[in-house]
C-alpha cells in the first residue's frame, strides 16, 4: 500500500444533523450554504415565536425550500420545539404525516430563544410516552441553567442531573445528546444503550477555551455549550474519529449578524456552515482518520435515524481554499449584518470540488 497523502477524496453526500437555518434575510442567505453540500438537515424550531405546531413547522419547512435553487436535492428534517404545554397530540400528527422528523428539547432560559424550553423533565413523562410510541427521537441541548453552576460544568451535572433519569424512564426513546462538549458527555454516550447517540460540531474540534480571550474577548467563538478546557477538545476529536456509530456530525452552525454579536451582550452562535465539511476533514486528517470521514459524516447519522444513506457523492480535493473574513447578506441587510465564519481569514487544506456556493456573498 502507498503512503502518499489523499490527493480527493470522494463521500457519499453528508447530512447535517443539528443546524439553525433561522427565518427571513438570515435564512435566504444561509439555507443554499447547508444545501449546497449536505442532503437533508435536522432543522431546529428555536424561531421566535417557537415552532410548536405542525402548520408552524410546515410553514416553515415551505420557507426553507423556497429560499433554495431549484434541484439543491436538499430535504429539510423538521423538529418541533418541547415547553411545559406542549399538545402531544400534535407531536403524534406530525410524526404520521411526515412533517416532524424528531423533537428538541431546551431546558428554559439554556440558549438562544429556549425562553420557552421546558423548565420540568419529569413532569414532561407523558409527551416522551408519546414520542416514544410514534417513534420520533428526543434532540437534548444537554445543559442544566442553576445560575449556580458553573457553565463550564453545566452539561455534566445535566447528564447525572436529568439525562440518566430520562433514559431510565424512557428506555425505548431514541435520544440524541446534540452537540456535546466534554469528555464526561464522550464517556456517558459511550456507556449508554443503542438509543443514545450525540452530534459533535466543527468548532468543539477545533478550539478552547483560551480561543474564547485570545488578545481579547472573541465574540465569534461564543456558543452553548461554550467550548470548555483542552482536554475535553481531545475527548471529541478522539469520539469522533473513533468509528463509533453513535457519534456523528451535527454542525449546529446557528449564525448572528455582526452586530448581534459584537455587542455589550454578544448572542452564542458559531457560523460554520460554509466551510463545515472542508473543517472536519481538516481535523479526521490530523487524527489520522481520513478514511473514517465518510462513517462519521454519512453514515452514522441516518443508521441512528432508521434513514437511508445518500447515494451521490460528494469530492473533497487536497486544495487549500481561503475562508473569507466574512459574508455579506443581501444588500437591504448589509453592513453590520455581515456573518463571520468559523475559520474567518484563514486557510483550510481542503476545499470541495465545484466550490462554494455562497451566491458570491464573500469579502
Ligand atoms: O450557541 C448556540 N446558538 N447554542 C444554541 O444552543 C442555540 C444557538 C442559536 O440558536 O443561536
Ligand atoms: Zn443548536
Amino acid at each position: 500500500m502507498s503512503d502518499a497523502p489523499v490527493e480527493r477524496l470522494s463521500l457519499r453526500r453528508p447530512d447535517d444533523w443539528h443546524v439553525h437555518l433561522r427565518d427571513g434575510h438570515l435564512l435566504q442567505a444561509v439555507a443554499p450554504l447547508t444545501a449546497a453540500v449536505f442532503g437533508r438537515a435536522i432543522v431546529m424550531p428555536n424561531l421566535a415565536p417557537p415552532l410548536t405546531t405542525v402548520a408552524a413547522t410546515q410553514a416553515y419547512r415551505e420557507r426553507i425550500l423556497a429560499a433554495l435553487p431549484e434541484a439543491s436535492g436538499f430535504t429539510p428534517l423538521m423538529t418541533a420545539y418541547l415547553t411545559d404545554t406542549i399538545d402531544a397530540g400534535e407531536l403524534e400528527r406530525g410524526a404520521r404525516q411526515g412533517v416532524l422528523t424528531a423533537c428538541k428539547l431546551y431546558p428554559a432560559h439554556a440558549t438562544t430563544n429556549a425562553a420557552a424550553g421546558v423548565t420540568d423533565l419529569e413532569a414532561l413523562a407523558p409527551v416522551l410516552e408519546v414520542m416514544e410510541s410514534c417513534g420520533l427521537p428526543l434532540l437534548i441541548h444537554g445543559e442544566v441553567t442553576d445560575a449556580e453552576v458553573d457553565i463550564f460544568d453545566r452539561e455534566a451535572v445535566f447528564l447525572e442531573r436529568h439525562l440518566a433519569p430520562l433514559l431510565r424512564r424512557h428506555p425505548g426513546l431514541k435520544v440524541v445528546l446534540e452537540h456535546i462538549t466534554t469528555a464526561e458527555a464522550v464517556d456517558f454516550v459511550a456507556a449508554s444503550g443503542p438509543n443514545l447517540a450525540a452530534t459533535i460540531t466543527p468548532h468543539h474540534l477545533h478550539l478552547n477555551r483560551n480561543a474564547l480571550f485570545n488578545g481579547g474577548l472573541r465574540p465569534d467563538y461564543y456558543c452553548l455549550p461554550v467550548i470548555k478546557r483542552e482536554r475535553h477538545r481531545l475527548a471529541l476529536r478522539a469520539a469522533a474519529t473513533s468509528g463509533h456509530p453513535r457519534y456523528f456530525l451535527g454542525t449546529d452552525s446557528a449564525p448572528h449578524p455582526r452586530h448581534a454579536k459584537e455587542s455589550a451582550c454578544g448572542c452564542a452562535g458559531i457560523f460554520n456552515s460554509p466551510y463545515a465539511l472542508e473543517s472536519y476533514a481538516t481535523v479526521f486528517e490530523q487524527e489520522g482518520a481520513l478514511d473514517r470521514l465518510e462513517d462519521f459524516a454519512s453514515i452514522f447519522g441516518p443508521q441512528f435515524y432508521g434513514l437511508p444513506v445518500n447515494e451521490e457523492p460528494v469530492v473533497l480535493l487536497r486544495q487549500p481554499v481561503e475562508v473569507p473574513v466574512r459574508l455579506h447578506l443581501a444588500d437591504a441587510v448589509g453592513g453590520d449584518h455581515a456573518l463571520v465564519p468559523l475559520h474567518a481569514g484563514q486557510r483550510l487544506p481542503w476545499s470541495r470540488e465545484g466550490g462554494q456556493q455562497d451566491g458570491g456573498a464573500r469579502s
